[in-house]
Parts: structure tokens; C-alpha cells; sequence
């Protein structure tokens, strides 16, 4: 199961956990995420710690749920000795498919330039893991009127040396890092502009055929209560929900 391009249809819901619940908690999650998975209209995806992964997979497949599991991060090298670091096969082997590469977080927190985010997309591309890749400006880009610059810089930055071919494997997520954890969502409308200079850019690398059917996800502080006014705007594809996923029971309301 792919996403990526050509799916622009049916919006795509994915759940960040970051570093959250255990096995157990996570396993229980899932028995409650169940009827909701039943009934949602939307492709649902889930990244969860590594630990999680090979448990949260194998529940997955016992109870047949349409959802795909991912990894929150990998490493830009296939093997070695990187002590802590996960390769993004070992990431494929257990039965995940897709990864979160260059979350706000891990720009920040853990120095990841777009260099690097680069060298990841394009190691988990060749590992057959979807991507999904995350950009976002600051609070100060954003008063100095330099959204548009900023998401262009790491866009082009992040996706450099990529071919049309490889964005089958892409979702863009833009995650304006004001937003992110602070309760403070983006208007529909601020998010769809960011959304439409997101798609100009990719359509200015590698053209219209692939920017109309890339998915751009909005993530940032999105709860139940703001989920379809951010989905019913026109370039808004999907959502990469954090804190209001750790609950299945509002993960599912979204759904
Ligand atoms: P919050 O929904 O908690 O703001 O987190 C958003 C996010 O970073 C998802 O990747």
C-alpha cells in the first residue's frame, strides 16, 4: 500500500505519537481505534516509536485494520556503525511503510539540516518506504513576511536531486512550527496559502503533472474540533495530527 501522488482524493489522517506510549498502551490503542477505522471515509496512517512498530504491525495484521504504520525518523545510511541509529530496511523488514523525515522537532531539537533530511528522503525512497516529508516556517518568518521563502528554501533543500518518479512516494506535511504543541492551529484559509506556495514550488522543480497530485498534509495543534474546516479547503489533502492522536478516541472522532 503506496501513498503519495494520485491519491489527492480521499484525504489521508495520520497520527504523530512522538515519543509516547508503550507496548502495551499502544496495543490498546489500537482495540480502540477499531470501530473508528470501520467507518472512516479517510486513508489512516500511524507513527509510532520503533519500539511499538513490530507489536502495533503484527496486531494490525491480525485484526486487519486499513491503516499504514510508520517510523517517526531513520538513518541517511543503509548500515554501519551509527550507535542508536536505525536503518531505514531494518524500518521495511518489520512491515512498516513509511517514515516522518524532517520533523520541526528533529530540525530543531537534534540539528538536522536539509542536507541531511535530503540524504534521509532519498536513502527511504531506495529502502521502498514512503515518505512523509515535513516543513514549516518559524513564528519570526512568518511576522517578516518570509513564509513563502522559508517553505521554498527547505523544500527545494529537503527534495534536492529527486525525480517526478520518487514523489509517488512523497506527502508533504506543513506543520508551521508556531503551531506545533502550542494549541494554536493555523486559519484554514493562513494554511491553505502556505499549502498552494507548497504546491507552486514542487510544480517549479518538477512540474504540474506531479505538484496537482501531491499530497500536502496541515499539521499543528489540529483537534476534533478543527479538522474539517481544514480539510474542506482545496489544497489541504490530509492532516499529521500530534497531541490529539494520542487519544483513539479523538484520533477516531477525526476520522
Ligand atoms: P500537535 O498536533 O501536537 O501540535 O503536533 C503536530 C505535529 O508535530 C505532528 O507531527
Amino acid at each position: 500500500m503506496s501513498f503519495g501522488a494520485f491519491k489527492r482524493k480521499s484525504p489521508y489522517i495520520v497520527g504523530n505519537w512522538k515519543m509516547h506510549k508503550n507496548v502495551r498502551e499502544s496495543l490498546v490503542y489500537l482495540d480502540n481505534l477499531a470501530p473508528h477505522l470501520a467507518k472512516s471515509q479517510a486513508e489512516v496512517g500511524l507513527a509510532v516509536p520503533f519500539t511499538a512498530l513490530i507489536p502495533v504491525i503484527q496486531k494490525v495484521k491480525e485484526m486487519n485494520l486499513p491503516i499504514h504504520i510508520g517510523a517517526q525518523n531513520m538513518s541517511d545510511y543503509p548500515e554501519g556503525a551509527f550507535t542508536g541509529e536505525v536503518s531505514g530496511e531494518m524500518i521495511y523488514d518489520v512491515g512498516a511503510t513509511f517514515v516522518i523525515l524532517g520533523h520541526s522537532e528533529r530540525r530543531h531539537f537534534f540539528k538536522e539540516d536539509d542536507a541531511y533530511v535530503n540524504r534521509k528522503v532519498k536513502r527511504a525512497i531506495k529502502e521502498n518506504l514512503d515518505v512523509i516529508l515535513c516543513v514549516g516556517e518559524t513564528l519570526e518568518a512568518r511576522s517578516e513576511n518570509k513564509v513563502k521563502v522559508s517553505l521554498e528554501e527547505e523544500l527545494k533543500g529537503s527534495l534536492e536531486g529527486l525525480l517526478e518518479d520518487h514523489f509517488q512516494r512523497i506527502c508533504i506535511a506543513y506543520e508551521p512550527i508556531w503551531a506545533i504543541g502550542t494549541g494554536r492551529v493555523a486559519k484554514p484559509e493562513e494554511a491553505e496559502q502556505a499549502h498552494i506556495y507548497i504546491r507552486d514550488t514542487i510544480k517549479a522543480m518538477v512540474g504540474p503533472e506531479v505538484s496537482e497530485h501531491t499530497r500536502i498534509l496541515y499539521g499543528g495543534s489540529v483537534k476534533p474540533e478543527t479538522a474539517a474546516g481544514l480539510l474542506a479547503q482545496p489544497n489541504i489533502d490530509g492532516l499529521l495530527v500530534g497531541g490529539a492522536s494520542l487519544s483513539a478516541q479523538s484520533f477516531g472522532s477525526m476520522l
